[in-house]
């Protein structure tokens, strides 16, 4: 589900289950400066000196209001907090209206634009739930959070907007993730982003397994013909109105469903390898955001690689040797480094649009969960110019991502007695070979890998990320390619 996120004038009254009042540190306010009825400050004063609230960063107190308004609440910023901490200060107001089972919420403070872009998106991102498949009872639907209101003028609005249209594409990127693999197969990816391309304007073209096989995508076809989905390669365009600065290829991982073919992985480990997609759910998600913000000046290219890794007779086997899109041969030693096969050949084509940047999001390697946790993304890159103006892009974003090194010697990890390359490195480093072997793909294209297999999913619900599919990327992809034109 979706919250319903509005701004209204604080002036304007709105009855309200929940009325969150935004305060700083320090807090040394008293009753009378809360802006709320006497007896319920004196309440809300009360119960912060019990718990010797100090208004940090989304903490929260609250205490019982009168008549509709149900419950009154203070909800802490931090000391000078950045505006991006007002995602945590969104996600705070929504869990703890959830756990008062209300059904709207007022947020009161003073938003200056940035602020409030941030608090509009931590409240959206926190309010979505993937609960398509849930069955309620009406009784359940009514303790429903769904809507809250923002309390500003309208100047706030733009950047209300912003922080809305952003948010929602990473809950686009989520729903593609989160839509579980019966159903989310390649042909249905490539329905989506045909639904998306419609909408949009954006120009599509989609590759059936016969193109894919008469052009050579040869990579592609292995990873995906132990299944009786046969993969696609979509590819969707945006075009500025004006002139183009830039032009920026986006590549993800579509991997609907990851068995880890005859390499196949235990049962414990396929859980959750439906999000094995999550890179293609990240460009999908940025191709939202494109089409909803629609920047200036760059030209953005969205490729997504698409196949499911079974088991069949058909399945490919270890030791085959097969032709990449490049001409290159790749001996296939493990069928599970399936995500490095349908990237190499959709990188090689990336490379013919003569980009000035390509960038390529995967739920790669669990080498990389282990080196950086769950929390943050490996980046790779061969241009130091690039790299730094997409970590900086990150920060903006306020998502974790953190640069690897290509560390030259270990290519010779992937060295094959009968073919170019075989598709596995050594006993160490693996996120870095599976970097390497990538790299082996992009020629001289200034070019950024992102292994985002720890970030890309998460079982541990914190503040405004949510369990499962997690959308991780569509708002640095977002902020990186906006810049790129500006
Ligand atoms: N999709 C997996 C990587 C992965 C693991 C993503 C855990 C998210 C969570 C990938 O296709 C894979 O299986 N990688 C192998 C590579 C190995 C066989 C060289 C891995 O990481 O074990
Ligand atoms: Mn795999
Ligand atoms: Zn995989």
């Amino acid at each position: 589900m979706r919250l319903k996120i509005e701004t209204a004038s604080p002036g304007s009254t709105v009855v309200a289950g929940l009325t969150a009042l935004v305060v700083g540190l320090p807090f040394d306010r008293s009753a009378d400066d809360l802006g709320v009825p006497a007896v319920v400050a004196e309440r809300l004063m009360a119960e912060s000196r019990r718990v010797n609230f100090k208004a940090e960063l989304g903490e929260t107190v609250y205490a019982q209001g009168e008549g509709e308004q149900a419950w009154f609440a203070l909800i802490g910023s931090g000391v000078s907090p950045r505006a991006t901490s007002y995602r945590r200060v969104g996600s705070a107001v929504v869990k703890l209206a959830r756990t008062l089972r209300v059904q709207s919420a007022v947020v009161r403070g003073t938003f200056i634009a940035d602020r409030a872009r941030y608090l509009a998106e931590g409240l959206a991102l926190t309010g979505y739930a993937f609960d398509r498949y849930k069955n309620r009872t009406e009784s359940e639907r009514a303790r429903l959070l769904s809507v809250v209101t923002i309390a500003g003028d309208e100047t706030l609005a733009p950047a209300v907007k912003v922080g809305l249209e952003t948010a929602e594409s990473v809950c686009t990127a989520r729903d593609l993730a989160n839509e579980h693999p019966g159903r989310c197969t390649p042909e249905f990816l490539a329905e989506q982003a045909r639904e998306l391309a419609a909408r949009y304007g954006f120009e599509a073209t989609i590759r059936d397994e016969h193109q894919l096989i008469a052009e050579g995508f040869n990579l592609i076809m292995a990873v995906g013909q132990g299944s009786a989905q046969k993969p696609r390669l979509i590819h969707l365009t945006y075009r500025p109105a004006g002139a183009v600065k830039q032009r920026i290829v986006l590549v993800g991982k579509g991997v609907t469903y990851d068995s880890g073919g005859y390499s196949m992985k235990p049962a414990a480990n396929q859980v959750n390898m439906h999000l094995d997609m999550g890179g293609a759910a990240a460009v999908l998600g940025a191709a939202d955001a494109v089409g909803r913000l629609k920047p200036a000046g760059v030209e953005v290219h969205f490729i997504v690689p698409t196949v499911e890794n079974l088991v069949s007779s058909n399945a490919f086997k270890l030791n085959e040797i097969v032709k990449a899109y490049n001409g290159a041969t790749v001996e296939i030693l493990n069928t599970d480094a399936e995500g490095r096969l349908i990237l190499a050949d959709a990188l090689a084509y990336a490379t013919k649009l003569e980009p000035d940047a390509i960038i390529d999001l995967a739920t790669l390697t669990g080498a990389c969960v282990v080196a950086l946790g769950e929390e943050t993304a490996g980046v790779f890159s061969n241009d130091n110019t690039l790299v730094s103006s997409f970590l900086d892009a990150a920060a903006a974003a306020d998502e974790s991502m953190w640069r690897m090194p290509l560390t030259e010697r270990l290519d010779g990890a992937l060295k094959s007695d009968f073919a170019d390359m075989k598709n596995i490195g050594g006993k160490t480093a693996g996120a870095i070979t599976a970097a390497l072997f990538l790299k082996r793909f992009v020629g001289d294209t200034p070019w950024i890998h992102i292994d985002i297999a720890g970030p890309a999913m998460t079982e541990a619900e914190w503040e405004y990320i949510n369990k499962g599919g997690t959308g991780f990327g569509v708002a640095s992809l977002s902020e990186f390619v906006t810049r790129a034109g500006a």
